[in-house]
């Protein structure tokens, strides 16, 4: 590697972490390290030395192809399969995933989980450009599951307010470090939709995560055999997404974000999509809560993986290290942090604010198991989670 190269690597690596740290506060819940994550866990997102302002479309293409072909050298494809059966370049079918949530969820962290597999390419919050907004059904539901279905097929061709979105908003695709890192040697052709197109049929991993879409809708996308997507619904106690969202400038004021009733209507109606999709779907849909996963890392993300189909790659166990383990200065262990995170709203919030949001969640917080506060004295140190079925 020579020095010009390192320079520029270390350029990037630079920008890619603050852009990282800056949105990474912005929506959803924080986690630690992430600077620590992306100086160890480069791998094809690694520097791409031929940055010549002559490359073409197809140079970049073939070179990102392969260096996607290196960085899965090893994977373990099932039987008599390859890569190639993967990439919709070569004519194969991907592995595509979906997070469906809402903000504040966890979904940042379980999405960048996903994405530590090498090969996988990232629709991170696909909806952006429709504001802060939950999406129910008309006027946007036609539109948004246009978009998404669009994306998973890699066809960016009629997608061009999410690209003029993007150009304004570079977090669009910043948290998609494989795409973010072309974008960076190739910026002339960042936010191009032949490029995109191509380039995002060379990967054979195809993850999603939006906060935007009720579950209901999604049905439309499991519908779709060809598509054969894996849905994963990720749910958190109201009172700690609520929480965590007061002090986002971009929530307070938005019904959709800061209303406890109708943030809790979304979780019944979301219990009840459930329900159904599980019943049709038992495969391709599974729903999960965000104090459960950060309990037991390990063992859900283990399982989630096999539910996707994904191979539990050492660099999934590694990021999981890395941000479960241990913290920045290696002072103290953040296990326990990991564990206590999804709780804090139970000291940032009084008592008659955690009353209020109880009084608004009844029947969402049944359905999904979140036990209410009796007091003051028990909102501090109580266990607020039950078991809960969908059925
Ligand atoms: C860039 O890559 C293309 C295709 O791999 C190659 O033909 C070209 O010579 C490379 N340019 C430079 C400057 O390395
Ligand atoms: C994408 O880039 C190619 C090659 O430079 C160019 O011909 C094409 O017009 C661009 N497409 C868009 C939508 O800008
Ligand atoms: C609880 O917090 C809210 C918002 O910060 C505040 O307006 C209210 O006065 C507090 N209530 C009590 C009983 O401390
Ligand atoms: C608070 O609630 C707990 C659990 O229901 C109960 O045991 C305790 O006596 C209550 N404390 C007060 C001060 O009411
Ligand atoms: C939840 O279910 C598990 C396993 O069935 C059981 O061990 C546990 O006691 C249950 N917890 C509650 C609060 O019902």
């Amino acid at each position: 590697m020579s020095r010009r190269n390192e320079f520029w690597g270390l350029v990037l690596l630079v920008a890619v972490c603050l852009l990282l740290i800056a949105f990474s506060q912005k929506e959803e819940p924080r986690y630690s390290q992430a600077l620590k994550y992306e100086a160890d866990t480069y791998d094809e997102a690694d520097y791409h030395p031929n940055s010549s302002l002559t490359a073409s479309i197809r140079d970049v293409v073939r070179m990102q192809q392969n260096l996607v072909r290196n960085a899965l050298d090893d994977y373990p494809f099932p039987p008599g399969q390859s890569l190639n059966d993967y990439t919709m370049a070569t004519g194969g079918r991907p592995v595509r995933t979906i997070i469906v949530t809402t903000w504040r969820s966890g979904s940042t962290f379980l999405g960048d989980v996903i994405n530590a597999v090498p090969g996988n390419f990232y629709h991170y919050e696909p909806l952006l450009d429709y504001g802060i907004v939950q999406i129910r059904g008309p006027p946007h539901a036609d539109s948004a599951i246009s978009n998404l279905k669009n994306l998973l097929n890699c066809d960016y061709s009629n997608l061009q307010n999410y690209l003029q979105y993007g150009r304004t908003h570079n977090y669009l695709f910043t948290h998609n470090r494989r795409l973010w890192g072309l974008c960076d040697s190739f910026p002339q052709y960042c936010w191009n939709s032949t490029f995109l197109s191509s380039v995002c049929k060379v990967f054979p991993f195809q993850s999603m995560k939006t906060v935007r879409i009720r579950l209901r809708l999604a049905e439309e996308l499991l519908k779709d055999e060809q598509l054969n997507v894996k849905v994963l619904l990720l749910m958190r106690d109201p009172r700690g997404t609520l929480q965590s969202r007061k002090h986002r400038d971009w929530c307070p004021g938005q019904p959709d974000c800061d209303k406890p009733n109708l943030v809790c209507a979304d979780m019944v109606s979301d219990y009840s999509a459930a329900i159904q999709l599980q019943k049709l779907y038992p495969d391709r849909f599974r729903a999960i809560r965000y104090e459960d996963l950060c309990a037991d890392p390990y063992q859900h993300i283990q399982n989630l993986f096999e539910f996707f189909g994904l191979f539990y790659h050492p660099a999934v166990s590694k990021f999981l290290d890395l941000h479960t383990k241990k913290n920045v200065g290696g002072v103290s262990s953040t296990t326990r942090d990991t564990r206590s995170a999804p709780f804090l709203w139970r000291s940032k919030l009084n008592f008659s604010e955690v009353q209020y949001i109880e009084e608004n969640c009844d029947q969402a917080m049944k359905l999904w198991g979140y036990v209410k506060a009796s007091n003051e004295s028990h909102l501090r140190e109580f266990n607020p989670l039950t078991n809960y079925t969908i059925q």
